[in-house]
Formats: C-alpha cells, structure tokens, sequence
C-alpha cells in the first residue's frame, strides 16, 4: 500500500513530507512506466479505511486523527455504521474509522517488473550477482568485485542493498548504514468471481497493539500484512505469524475464512535508527546510499528515483531529500543483529517485504 497518511507516526513529519512528495509522484510516475512499457502496474487510486473494532482502538485511532490534523491532514471521522456502508464485509462490532482518500495501492511485483523492463529500453545493463566487496582506490569509492571475484568499475556507486545494506565488504566503518532487517510476514488470498468486489479500499486496524491491513488488487488478490518482527535476517514463515493475521484480518472482516489461502511470504524491511531512509552522496567520495526505507519502500520509489538521478547528476542532493542525508548517522555504532546475514549461496532466500 501506498500508506503516507494512514502509517504517520509520532516524531515522523519531517519523513511525512518525504512520503507526501511521492505520492504526489505516483500518478505521472505510473502513466510513464506504463506508456513505455505497455504493463498495467496496478496502480489503484481507491483510498483507505482504518478502523477500531474496540475503545481502545477507538482511542488509538483517535490519537492518530489528531496527530494528522495537527500535520495539515484531512481525514474524516466515521462511526460505525458509516464504516460498513463504505465497506459492508466488515464486522458488525467495528466502533469507527477513518477515511483516508489520498492513500492508495500499487502492485509491488508488477512495478518491480515494469522497471526493470523500462531500465532496459533505456540502455541499462543487468548483473544479477552477488557484490561481494566494494572497490576503493585512493580513497575513493571505485565499482564493486562480485561473488565470483569479477570487477565491475563504476565513477559512482549506488549502495541501495536493502536490508543488507550495512553488511557490504569494504565499505568504510564511518559510511556503512546503519541499517537491520525488520521482518514482515504476508499472505495473499484470492477473491473468486461470486464475491467480488470483495473490499473496495484497503481495509487497516490496530487489533490488540498489532498492525493489520486487507489490500483488495483489481486482479483479485487480497494482500494480508504484515507482522513486524526483529529476528535478524530470518525469513521463515511460522504458524504463529500466519494465524495471527488471520485471526486478526477475520475480526475485521469475518468473511475471509472463505477465500482460498494462496500465498504465505516473509520478506525483510530494511529499518533506520530514525524509520526514515538515507539518501545521497556519503564521506567516501563517488559512493552514495539509497536505502533503510523501512515499511515505505515502495511509496518512497518514485521520489527515490528523481533525488538520485539529480544527486547522480549534480553532486547535490535536492531540497526535497536534505534532511535524509546518510550524513545524520555518522559515527553512531552499528546496530547489532540477532543472526548472521545469509550468505551468497541463497540470494533467493532474502526478499525485501513488499505489500
Ligand atoms: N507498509 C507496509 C508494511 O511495512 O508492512
């Protein structure tokens, strides 16, 4: 989801802008990948609905209402009752809501795709390897060497290796991000012809202090997310992370227990000391960071885009990313992780979390 509004936390304006900016981006942006390469990426201009199935969600909610008015927001409040007319799948019990309509979807996988699909109409050339150390020569960042020991030079690297980021050989001590994998785990449903429209927004809630959220894609896949995990970089999916969910998306919307379970993933969100990304150039001369994007990975791409290609171009990070220089970590220690990061031999082991 495309979640800036609904997922403000307190202490996160100045992220919020960041947010904010791209999404005001997602409509140019989706209409230029998608008339260079023809692929419909799911974009979904629906908006959100959270809701309180209880009073302490009820207060909950409410505390996140006014911390969004206090942002220049507008959400509206609803009662109950109005909830199920926007949304009659949910449970009778749901107490109110709020009714978010600049929040809206775009498919992960399908973007994912498009991209890579316009980067190579664009002349850009592929490696898919693991980079096992960065190349520094005369103090100066200089490309990477991969797994099987091949030098690629490069006049500028881009460090954007999500939840591994911070673990990249050969990057200086003081420029590594401080970056640690946060585990989500997610299940795709399908909603069969007879029950369509199942959902029309993404349906979200607080249900006893965990965060859950129904993403209804116009393919028919109903995306159920996530858990929020700090167990290194493991990528199991558990019992107990799958009937959580359910259990917590079937108090909001009891009718789920009837649709197919087609999917279960866990992937790793790359987390920052401050849930905001680091952006731009670093001390060590010709390599610079996109990473530790956290839980708006996806929300956070085509303004990630437009801030590199400048700082790429210029040397100069835009207005729009001063405040997200990987600057504002130096010297902080690295944060420690429970487990070790995987290794080269399972690359396709490790995938970033994409709702
Ligand atoms: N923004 C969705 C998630 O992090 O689970």
């Amino acid at each position: 989801m495309l979640a800036a509004v609904t997922e403000l936390h307190h202490g996160e304006q100045t992220l919020l802008g960041l947010n904010l900016a791209s999404a005001r981006r997602y409509p140019d942006f989706v209409a230029e990948l998608t008339e260079a390469t023809g692929h419909d990426v799911g974009y979904r201009a629906c908006g959100t609905l959270a809701v309180a199935l209880d009073s302490d969600d009820r207060a909950h909610l409410r505390e996140l209402h006014a911390l969004q008015q206090r942002s220049g927001l507008t959400p509206q409040w609803l009662n109950g009752r109005e909830c199920r007319r926007l949304e009659p799948m949910l449970a009778p019990g749901v107490r109110g809501g709020l009714r978010v309509d600049d929040d809206h979807q775009v498919d992960p996988r399908r973007l994912a795709a498009a991209l890579v699909v316009a980067c190579e109409q664009a002349g850009v050339t592929f490696t898919r390897a693991w980079a096992r150390e960065l190349s520094v020569a005369r103090e100066r960042a200089t490309g990477v060497v991969l797994a099987d020991g091949t030098a690629l030079a490069a006049g500028q690297t881009v460090l954007a290796g999500g939840s591994l980021s911070g673990r990249l050989a050969g990057v200086p001590a003081d420029v590594l991000p401080p970056v640690r994998p946060v585990k989500g785990q997610v299940l795709r449903l399908t909603v069969p012809e007879r029950y369509a429209p199942f959902l029309h927004r993404t349906v979200r809630a607080v249900v006893r202090g965990s965060h859950v959220y129904l993403v209804p894609r116009v393919s028919g896949e109903l995306v159920v997310g996530a858990t929020s995990e700090e167990l290194g970089w493991d990528t199991t999916v558990t019992a107990g992370g799958v009937y959580e969910l359910l259990r917590d998306a079937h108090e909001l919307v009891p009718g789920i227990t009837e649709l197919p379970l087609t999917e279960t993933r866990a992937g790793l969100r790359p987390a920052s000391p401050d849930n905001a990304p680091l952006l731009g150039p670093t001390a060590l001369p010709g390599l610079h960071l996109a990473t530790g994007h956290y839980r708006n990975g996806v929300l956070l791409t085509p303004v990630t885009g437009d801030v590199m290609a400048h700082t790429l171009a210029t040397g100069e990070l835009p207005e729009v990313a001063r405040a997200f220089t990987p600057a504002r970590f130096t010297n902080l220690p690295h944060p420690p992780c429970a487990t070790a990061p995987p290794s080269p031999a399972s690359p396709k082991d490790l995938t970033e979390l994409s709702a």
